[in-house]
């Protein structure tokens, strides 16, 4: 009976895509497994007509012909890429935009090439089109997954309008070092905040229906490990073992493939000695069989070339066989499948299997888009200069943006800053930068186009404000805009600060990094603040102690003397366009701050890697009085600040923490309940977090590990009852082989307001 049904089903597919047909979007599994087969079918149809040379063709990703966003390639002329594109040997393009030269492109794959495929158009949409959203570490540090999803909408909703219909986004590298530059592009250190993370952002761009108009193909990158580069530094080794492979690298990949996402990007890196653009565990056995993946695995730029440098293969020819066997499915501007692919098939050496898979994986993400059916949705130009950067969109990146801003600390109750008789010094070289605050990762945003900080406490017209940079942070560029050079020679400035700070009620001083600073290809071996703004801070505070420090910066910084001294610190990242109203908002109390560190800031760049759930290691305490036990001599073993750290302009006080019982056996449903009271005197947000401590485990287990959180807003007074439920998703790990197993055994349980937290309970699991 269910072979018949099966039968008709297929047989109606069959009638579907031989007459062409789009299914319409149904509810109800049969017509969705219409739909499903009806595009496997016209895959095949489809690749029953191409030739081996168009086959490769759809391989072969190139740049496009203004931004770059990688090493200048040596064979990528523009007349080059139009031949080819011409010959049908163009899969997909990155970087082209604007629906005008979209459309040039995709008009040449469509009509002048033998069977008219259509390109997918990338694009690094990675916190923003033009309008821009925060970037994505500062985003993540609002752990309000739903505004997260709302700003990777207007991100895919601008994108789309300008032609693109495929993003190089999420990054969901779970990182432990701020010294990388990528940080910024990420969703910080703990892999369950990175899986929520990363589901929401695929969701936000893929939305509910890929064939939508406003959806785009989404990306997960970098697969796999790259957040752990050697040392922080940028493209550089992997040597991880496999326990934080699969327990802290892989679940926010595993989370964005159960969440649909059509494309994973491998990276630069290698991983334990195999480059992984060429890593056949990672991407067939893990991600193509282990996951199920449908979707097609991209190179990052040239990363398939790169396998020679690393050592890997002795030439393009050996590059082409070992990346096309392990699993990646397109050439990012790497110019290797297309000049090897075709003749190592006819050759023998390649099999065509490989190929087919590959062609049929990008052919269905085409189909899924819709761009069969139609290849210029997304090229329409009245609807590019409706929709982009109009005023929804700035309404919806300023309200994600407030909700990432984190209060670090604020001693005395300096802040909210009071809105009537009060005389301001705005100082600090990132105070009045329109620049910056976009963060990296901004093609296609205008330069200077953020609300600056003085232009958001212009606002406020009821104190008096006045401003003075103090120190230029930078002095200019070099060759690239991107490439900064940092003043550590201009004190010219200082002076002329510190006399307006004597006189003022409270000094308000915008210090961090440069939005180049961070982002691809800017790593730094220094937290400090750059340049001479630690000087310009001791300078100000040796004449006026009410400073609140705003921070503008891509990556958690060391701050340990402000820390100490300042009375008020506000972490305000980079915010993107509507930077400066968010912060102000936040600094006059129009919005109560509710975001949580999504990394942890170290004392200093010695203690990194430092995050929150660590092992404990064989020695953790200093129990005998003497050095030996896991230390350092200079400094204490604790963060600045811990991870989950947020402070807000009320408090909470959290009471009666029980868990429903203490013996359970594995497979229960664990209840963990305890209630939250607003206890001072502003409405507000808090992040309610949940971490569990599983005390033995036959691999060592973390000190503690994030296992919900639930963002819940308090009225003045209010109490709420938070309840969560531990069950095996929460209470297991990953073997060493990549099974999960869950144990039984003693587990620990804490609730609180950051990781720090020390509200305990316990229960056994049989
Ligand atoms: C290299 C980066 O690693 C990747 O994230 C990006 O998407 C590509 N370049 C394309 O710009």
């Amino acid at each position: 009976m269910i072979r018949r049904h099966y039968k008709i089903i297929i047989a109606a597919a069959i009638m579907f895509s031989f007459f062409g047909f789009q299914v319409n979007k149904k509810s109800g599994s049969e017509m969705e497994v219409v739909k499903i087969l009806s595009i496997d079918q016209r895959v095949d149809s489809l690749m029953q007509k191409m030739t081996l040379d168009e086959k490769v063709g759809q391989m072969n990703l190139y740049n496009g012909f203004w931004d770059v966003t990688g090493p200048t390639p040596e064979a990528g002329s523009a007349k080059l890429k139009y031949e080819h594109l011409r010959k049908g040997w163009v899969g997909a393009m990155l970087s082209v935009r604007g629906t005008r030269n979209v459309k040039e492109v995709q008009r040449i794959a469509v009509e002048e090439t033998r069977l008219g495929i259509p390109l997918l158009i990338g694009f690094d949409v990675i916190h923003g089109y033009k309008t821009l959203s925060p970037i994505p570490l500062a985003e993540s540090a609002s752990w309000d997954l739903q505004a997260i999803e709302n700003s990777a909408r207007v991100a895919a909703t601008e994108a789309s309008a300008a032609g693109i219909n495929w993003t190089f986004a999420p990054m969901v590298d779970i990182s432990r070092d701020p010294r990388w530059g990528r940080v910024m592009e990420g969703g910080g250190e703990d892999p369950y905040l990175g899986s929520k993370i990363a589901s929401a952002r695929v969701q936000g761009f893929q939305g509910d229906d890929l064939a939508d108009k406003n959806s785009i193909a989404a990306c997960a990158k970098h697969f796999a490990a790259y957040g752990f580069s050697e040392s922080g530094k940028e493209y550089n080794s992997v040597d991880i073992g496999t326990s934080t492979l699969y327990n802290t690298v892989l679940p926010p990949f595993k989370a964005a493939a159960d969440s649909g996402v059509k494309t994973f990007m491998n990276s630069f890196n290698e991983l334990n000695g195999i480059p992984v653009t060429g890593s056949e565990f990672l991407q067939r056995d893990i991600l193509k069989e282990a996951w199920n993946f449908e979707g097609f695995v991209v190179s990052d730029w040239a990363s398939i070339n790169e396998l020679i440098f690393w050592g890997h293969a002795k030439d393009k020819r050996q590059a082409a066989i070992i990346a096309s066997r392990a699993g990646s499915d397109l050439d990012m501007e790497g110019y290797v499948y297309v000049r090897e692919l075709v003749k190592l098939v006819e050759d023998g050496i390649v099999k065509e299997s490989i190929v087919d898979d590959a062609v049929r994986r990008i052919l269905k993400v085409k189909f899924e888009l819709g761009l069969f059916d139609d290849p210029y949705k997304y090229c329409d130009p009245a609807n590019e200069k409706e929709v982009i950067g109009n005023a929804k969109h700035h309404e919806a990146v300023l309200d994600v943006a407030k909700k990432s801003i984190v209060l670090l600390k604020n001693e005395g109750n300096l802040l909210p800053l009071k809105k009537e008789g009060q005389k301001i010094a705005l100082i600090g070289p990132l105070a009045a930068d329109k620049n910056s605050p976009l963060g990296s990762w901004r093609i296609a945003s205008d330069d200077n186009t953020a609300v600056s900080v003085l232009e958001g406490m212009e606002k406020y017209t009821s104190n008096s404000l006045t401003h003075k940079k103090g120190v230029d942070l930078v002095l200019g560029h070099t060759a690239f805009i991107e490439e900064v050079v940092i003043n550590t020679t201009n004190r010219n400035g200082i002076d002329e600060a510190v006399e307006t700070a004597k006189t003022a009620d409270v000094v308000v001083m915008v210090l961090g990094e440069h939005g180049f600073q961070s982002g691809e290809g800017r790593s730094r071996t220094s937290l400090d603040l750059p340049g001479l703004q630690q000087e310009l801070l001791e300078a100000v505070y040796a004449v006026n102690k009410n400073i609140v420090l705003v921070l503008n910066n891509g990556r958690p910084l060391a701050i340990e003397w402000a820390a100490k001294h300042i009375p008020a610190i506000v972490e305000g990242w980079q915010l993107g366009t509507q930077s400066g109203n968010a912060i102000a908002q936040v600094l006059y109390g129009d919005y109560n701050p509710s975001g949580k560190l999504p990394m942890t800031f170290p004392r200093n760049v010695g203690q990194i890697p430092i995050y929150y759930n660590h092992k404990s290691t064989g020695r953790p305490e200093n129990t005998n009085d003497n050095v030996f036990w896991s230390h350092y001599i200079d400094v204490e073993n604790t963060p600045l600040y811990p991870f989950g750290h947020g402070l807000s302009y009320t408090t909470f006080d959290y009471k009666n923490f029980k868990i429903h019982g203490k013996d359970f056996t594995v497979g229960d449903a664990i209840k963990v309940t305890v209630d939250v009271t607003n206890t001072g005197n502003y409405d507000g947000k808090e992040v309610v977090q949940l971490y569990i401590r599983d005390l033995f485990g036959s691999i060592t287990r973390p000190v503690k590990e994030l296992k919900g959180f639930e963002l819940v807003h308090f009225k003045k007074g209010e109490t709420k009852t938070i309840e969560f439920t531990l069950t095996n998703k929460e209470l297991g790990f990953f073997n060493n082989q990549g099974k999960y197993i869950v144990e039984a055994g003693d587990f620990e349980v804490f609730v609180g307001g950051s990781s720090n937290t020390v509200l305990k309970d316990a229960f056994t699991l049989k």
